[in-house]
């Protein structure tokens, strides 16, 4: 019989994927269909606000999408500036504390500057910790942390790399959901994804709506997590929620 799993995950990471195929079948630029997807954003936090999701991590834009069309990049640029003067104010009113994670050295100074001032602005917000990875990669994650503790002399350990991450501000996720029907991590979180349970959704990012959200929850309520146990032991020992959570929180 499986644990039962919390009405909802404590963490959600979405691969928001398809917004370029949504935009090709309407024979729109592919920029369309990421302006779709930001919308298709704003519904999902308020989603995970509405259900009581504690932190929602989305990848935005990879370490590799750097490689696209130049005028696809420069769109997906200017749709981050515009979405934060656009999106941020109704963030800010609705509790919501926002991380952006990522290298940020090779966006403009002026987004820089964006960024650092839409954290600052809801840093003392606590209904929904909203992380957007952003100029992202799991390898890029690993290696930043593996330096940091290179250069201040530290072992590198499990734990003193779950530190050096540039998640260490959250408990790993509960759910990882990929939309767009791709069976792929795309170099998303590779260290934090350990024990995540997986889902995949043939919805296109700008079509994932509640429902898709809630489907996604349900099917992670039917699994049983095992952190490497095995399933008598967990029913033995009446192993609750709260114990799995903590067995898959970071150590502090
Ligand atoms: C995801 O949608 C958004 C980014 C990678 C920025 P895609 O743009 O990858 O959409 P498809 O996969 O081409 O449909
Ligand atoms: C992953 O999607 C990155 C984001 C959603 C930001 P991609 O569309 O870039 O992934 P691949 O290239 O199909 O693996
Ligand atoms: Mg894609």
């Amino acid at each position: 019989m499986a644990t039962t799993q919390p009405i909802v995950p404590h963490h959600v990471a979405i691969v928001m994927d398809g917004n370029g195929r949504w935009a090709t079948k309407r024979f729109l630029p592919r920029v369309a269909g990421h302006k779709q997807g930001v919308d298709s954003l704003s519904r999902c936090v308020q989603a995970c606000i509405d259900r009581g999701i504690a932190v929602l991590t989305v990848f935005a834009f990879s370490s590799e999408n750097w490689n696209r069309p130049s005028e696809e990049v420069s769109g997906l640029m200017e749709l981050l500036a515009l979405s934060l003067s656009r999106e941020v104010p109704s963030l800010k009113a609705n509790g919501v504390r926002l991380h952006f994670v990522g290298d940020r050295q090779r966006l403009s100074e002026k987004v820089q500057a964006g960024l650092a001032q839409a954290e600052l602005g809801t840093s003392a917000n606590q209904r929904l910790v909203f992380n957007v990875c952003f100029n992202y990669g799991g390898r890029w994650d690993i290696a930043q942390a593996a330096q940091k503790l290179v250069d201040s002399g530290q072992a590198i350990t499990e734990m003193s790399m779950d530190r050096a991450m540039a998640l260490a501000h959250v408990p790993d996720p509960d759910l990882l959901i990929r939309t767009g029907g791709e069976l792929r991590i795309s170099n998303f979180l590779l260290w934090q994804a350990a024990y995540s349970e997986l889902h995949f959704s043939d919805k296109l990012w700008p079509d994932f709506d509640a429902a898709a959200l809630d489907e996604a929850i349900a099917v992670f309520r039917s699994r049983e997590r095992r952190f490497g146990k095995t399933s008598a032991q967990l029913n033995s020992q009446g192993n609750t929620q709260q114990e799995a959570d903590a067995q898959n929180m970071k150590a502090a």
